[in-house]
């Protein structure tokens, strides 16, 4: 009776073990089970997840349809992803957060109208240039600004870090330059005559003016400039196939399509 008893017992821990042992095993890992999480992810266990890092308040390039992200630089990275065989994800942040982002590794490369510059090369590498940008000045149509040369002694407003900032700054001394964290900002200031023009990239200009009632964008080039991607500068592996993602979709329009769909030729 005893001997049974015990018998029982061993018997019944054992299976509880058993039946633990089954229940704690987490099933293993099923590759095929990732592509349902992303729904046009290749089927392919190692589809990666590209993190983008932006500023999403820069029309054409990027910026906010409801909370969908849009815009051609979201455009052409959601298109370098795919041929890398992965999928976009887009993080959102002050743009002159972005390199230090890549640098940190916090996103897998930087895409914000970001043009290339010498300071900027000495933190980041830049991919091959698949823009153009010119920075421009936005005044009121009635401010009397009609060249570059008459904003000497102006309030001019930038959005910060950018190129536009850094032009201002030198030229026409920081004490006349306020920045703001959004191109956006620095037009409702020149609306509300906070400031006297804008100096930003040519296409929000256009964008911004076009939203903006009695504002207009200067004749005149300020600053012609490539835009380009912000990759780590040990990441090279990264940064060669973007360049031939970059090249591919060149060669096959796909750049020029989705450029022409956001820009309208004038
Ligand atoms: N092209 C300018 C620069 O690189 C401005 C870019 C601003 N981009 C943005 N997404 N806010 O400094």
């Amino acid at each position: 009776m005893k001997f049974t008893k015990i018998l029982a017992l061993v018997l019944a821990v054992v299976m509880c073990f058993g039946i633990l042992a089954a229940c704690g095993t987490k099933p293993a890992e099923d590759p095929a089970n990732d592509a349902n999480e992303t729904a046009d992810a290749p089927a392919n266990d190692d589809a990666k997840v590209f993190k983008m890092g932006t500023n999403a308040a820069f029309p054409p390039y990027e910026y906010k349809e409801g909370e969908e992200f849009v815009g051609i630089d979201i455009e052409i990275a959601t298109a370098i992803a795919e041929k890398l065989g992965g999928t976009l994800e887009v993080v959102d942040m002050e743009f002159d957060s972005i390199i230090t982002a890549v640098n940190q590794g916090e996103v897998d490369f930087g895409m914000a109208g970001m043009t290339v510059n010498e300071e900027r090369l000495l933190e980041v590498n830049f991919s091959s240039s698949y823009a153009t940008g010119v920075q421009s000045v936005i005044v009121a149509e009635d401010s009397g600004i009609a060249s570059i040369d008459d904003l000497a002694g102006k309030k001019i407003g930038v959005q910060l870090g950018t190129t536009g900032d850094i032009y201002a700054t030198d030229d026409y001394g920081a004490e006349f330059v306020t920045q703001y964290g959004k191109g956006a900002d620095a037009v409702i200031a020149l609306k509300g005559g906070d400031v006297d023009a804008v100096i930003i990239d040519n296409e929000p200009a256009k964008a911004f003016v076009a939203e903006n009632e009695g504002l207009t964008v200067l004749d005149t080039e300020y600053a012609v400039e490539d835009y380009a991607i912000a990759v780590k500068k040990d990441n090279t592996d990264l940064l060669d196939d973007i360049n031939e993602a970059l090249e591919a979709l060149t060669a096959d329009g796909t750049i020029d399509t989705i450029i022409a769909k956001y820009i309208k030729a004038e």
